[in-house]
């Protein structure tokens, strides 16, 4: 496995490729679990190379967020990925790519995605996160030039938003959505549930009680956005310790609020558990 750290290496490796070799790329913030993990797989079992890309970009988290206690795993996530047959991981420094700090947006050209799409659900709270991440997954593209990139459906609002820079930008890329890891008890794997106590995993895992309660009342024909926001919120309150921030029905393609599922919805949650910040979601589709 090869492990390219400058953009000089990245474009050495690239320029080797076979033009009929495709190329797809999981970029990542580190810190690998059976979430991305899953994506992997996927890269792996449909592209003849696959790259990983390991950068935990400061330009999407907000002054008072957790970069700095971020956990940084990078000999462990480079053996998961020797293991699960990558070919080859960019993990360069913040300064290889012109970033030294979350300040760096004010020098840099960034990617600004449609406000529709940013200033809903964690936009509301993470002023500046979705520009940094389509500045820097933008920046990825430009670089490793894939056919193919591997996105989770865990970060819902993202995995939009890449799928409306690929297309208003002309990325010639394929972006492939890969459903929601879980453990046992339903939690979705997050690199943030290492900050939880093993209690507080427990608690955790009523963000998908709520929803699979949700989704229940769904699928016997509740079809109304107030009753199924009020099943998930009356599960939410079984654990005072989890402190909603919102919890919203969604149109999946505009992130605009719905009253009723005519076809679809998406049902989002984040919540605080003490200084952690968690997110799920699930999609409701009338069969
Ligand atoms: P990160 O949080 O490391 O996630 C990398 C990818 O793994 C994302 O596409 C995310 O949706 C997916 N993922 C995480 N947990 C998952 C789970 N439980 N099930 C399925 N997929 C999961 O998302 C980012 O990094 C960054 O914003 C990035 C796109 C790399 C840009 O910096």
């Amino acid at each position: 496995m090869r492990q390219l750290t400058t953009i000089a290496e990245l474009r050495d490796y690239r320029q080797r490729l076979s033009p009929t070799e495709s190329l797809g790329l999981v970029p990542t913030l580190g810190n690998l679990h059976a979430g991305h993990l899953s994506l992997i797989r996927r890269g792996r079992s449909h592209n003849d190379q696959l790259m990983v890309s390991i950068f935990l970009n400061p330009l999407q988290f907000g002054p008072n967020e957790d970069l700095a206690r971020y956990p940084r795993t990078l000999d462990a996530d480079l053996d998961h990925c020797r293991e699960a047959g990558v070919d080859a991981v960019f993990c360069p420094q913040p300064e290889e790519l012109g970033i030294s700090s979350p300040d760096s947006s004010s020098v840099l050209t960034q990617v600004c995605p449609p406000e529709s799409l940013t200033s809903v659900l964690c936009g509301r709270s993470r002023p500046g996160h979705f520009q940094g991440v389509a500045t820097i997954v933008s920046k990825l593209f430009n670089l490793i030039q894939p056919q193919r990139a591997y996105f989770g459906e865990k970060d819902a609002q993202q995995l939009l938003i890449i799928r409306r820079l690929v297309a208003d930008l002309n990325f010639p890329i394929e972006i492939i959505a890969c459903p929601v890891v879980r453990e046992t008890s339903g939690l979705a794997y997050s690199s943030r549930n290492q900050y939880l106590s093993d209690r507080q995993r427990e608690h955790a895992s009523v963000l998908y009680r709520g929803l699979a309660a949700a989704r229940s009342e769904f699928h016997r024909g509740q079809r109304d956005a107030e009753a199924l926001l009020k099943i998930v919120q009356a599960e939410l309150a079984q654990v005072p310790q989890v402190q909603p921030e919102y919890v919203e029905l969604v149109d999946p393609q505009s992130l605009a609020p719905l009253t009723t599922i005519e076809d679809q919805g998406r049902l989002a949650i984040a919540a605080h558990l003490g200084s952690t910040r968690l997110i799920d979601t699930m999609v409701l589709t009338v069969r």
